[in-house]
């Protein structure tokens, strides 16, 4: 019917000229989005069968073009399948071979609907699929912190403010609050999901079409929760890209967090935990090095992450509706947020397991700031001095033990009573670390009955997802 164009041959129609190389080459986007290949094939099988029970479509037709699509497919997971430039992008790719597979039924495949919203549908299944396999990575991980947690609920450590010693708290205890990070990220990532689960197929180019479709039929089809309120914005949001590299930002935030930490303990100054060698690596000029190259990369990803985000913002800022070519730039975005959240929580949950404590260079440490003063001080309030006096007394009593070079329960009985007589025997039972620890027993504190308890309490919310 039409002349063979020199342009694309899916929308060449109305030019004279070609693009140059430089221009298709700068324009293209089948380098990256070929990664939408199944998301758009199974949206269009889905826009297809609307279309024939629309009567676009004739039986014979939905038959070829399930074929082809299938085929596709195939070829695709069978690496026989090569993509072309000129072509542009995954959706002109597909529909090109699927003409050429099954001849004029390919061809109407496009009918009432776009590029547009076809990419904005792929999009979202996309990272519908990449959610369930980020749930599935984030509760193994947590599996594993509480894991190590329950095994170290009366584990003895220093907790810290401001890196100094602070007060004695279980490494259990520590654990947890890893977990409750995790947590929070997973509640976002639900939240993030939930928004995203919308289906934009039917918006079109941005202003729906003039054929008597039915998106609750594709909606369903795709299993999305319903189909996208408003045409235009249906093509142009790109909201849920962004919470969801908010919630990978924060998540990648948090093992960057955890990681420092294993960093600094696994260091000679601290030497806390080790972690087996398979997780290390060495230097090729001094041969006694083991680092911790795995948490220093997660701890380096995370910036990447963050750059991801900001692109991501940028992109949409100012961007006019409906849709503009910028949001092409989107994909390479979303499919490095994905692997590398995907990579870093499958090492780290390798990783954890292998933390072997060195409990008494732990209970050592714990020792030496004088980290019991506090439960001295709450000793002496149970004993009826106000608190700021008692505050002053540990006070002087820990300059006594500074200036002796030993920790607060080392101090004889008649010493300790000459700052203050209320003190008595019994003062030994709090004042030890683990007379300390075990004293912390509330809800959300660091006794190893909390820990367990608190270990079971999150290993069941783990079991209620
Ligand atoms: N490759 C494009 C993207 O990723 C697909 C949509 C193109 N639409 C258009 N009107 N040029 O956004």
């Amino acid at each position: 019917m039409s002349k063979p164009t020199k342009n694309n041959k899916v929308w060449g129609g109305r030019f004279t000229e070609g693009n140059e190389e430089i221009v298709k080459r700068f324009t293209s986007s089948i380098d990256f989005d070929h990664k939408l290949a199944a998301q758009d094939i199974k949206a269009s099988v889905a826009h297809a069968k609307m279309l024939h029970k629309i009567g676009v479509l004739e039986e014979a037709e939905l038959v070829k073009i399930k074929y082809g699509l299938e085929k596709i497919k195939e070829d695709i997971e069978s690496s026989t399948n090569s993509w072309s430039e000129e072509l542009e992008d995954i959706h002109m790719n597909i529909e090109a071979r699927l003409t050429d597979l099954v001849g004029v039924a390919g061809k109407k495949l496009h009918t009432g609907r776009s590029r547009n919203d076809q990419v904005a549908t792929d999009i979202r299944l996309y990272m519908r699929e990449a959610i369930a396999d980020i749930k599935k990575e984030l509760g193994k991980l947590q599996n594993c912190i509480i894991t190590l947690a329950q095994s170290n609920a009366a584990t003895i450590m220093p907790g810290f403010t401001h890196l100094q010693i602070a007060q004695p708290i279980t490494f259990g205890h520590h654990l947890l609050a890893w977990n409750e990070m995790l947590e929070r990220d997973y509640g976002r990532l639900l939240d993030c999901l939930h928004r995203l689960n919308e289906c934009p197929l039917g918006s079109a180019a941005l202003a729906g079409t003039s054929f008597p479709i039915d998106r609750d039929m594709t909606s369903k089809l795709l299993m999305f929760n319903k189909p996208t309120e408003n045409s235009i914005d249906g093509v142009s949001d790109r909201d849920f890209t962004v919470e969801f590299c908010c919630f990978a930002a924060l998540l990648m935030s948090h093992l960057s967090r955890i990681s420092e930490e294993i960093i600094l303990w696994m260091s000679q100054q601290f030497d806390f935990i080790s972690i087996p060698d398979s997780f290390c690596t060495g230097s090729s000029i001094m041969p006694q090095k083991k680092n911790p190259d795995i948490p220093e990369l997660i701890r380096g990803k995370s910036g990447r992450i963050n750059g991801n985000l900001i692109a991501l913002l940028t992109l949409l800022k100012s961007q006019p509706l409906a849709y503009n070519k910028d949001n092409q730039e989107d994909k390479e975005a979303i499919f490095d947020t994905i692997e590398t959240i995907l990579s870093s929580l499958k090492i780290f949950s390798r990783m954890i397991p292998g933390i072997k404590p060195n409990i008494s260079r732990m209970q050592e440490s714990a020792a030496s700031g004088h980290s019991t003063a506090t439960d001295l001080a709450e000793y002496l309030v149970k004993k009826g001095i106000p608190f700021r006096d008692a505050h002053h007394a540990v006070g002087r009593i820990v300059a006594l033990a500074i200036e002796r070079n030993i920790s607060i329960d080392k101090i004889e009985l008649s010493v300790l009573q000459t700052f203050c007589p209320n003190i008595q025997e019994d003062v030994f039972e709090v004042i030890t670390l683990e007379g300390s620890v075990k004293s912390r027993n509330h809800f959300g504190g660091t006794a190893p009955e909390q820990v367990e308890a608190a270990a079971l309490r999150a290993l069941k919310r783990l079991e209620e997802r």
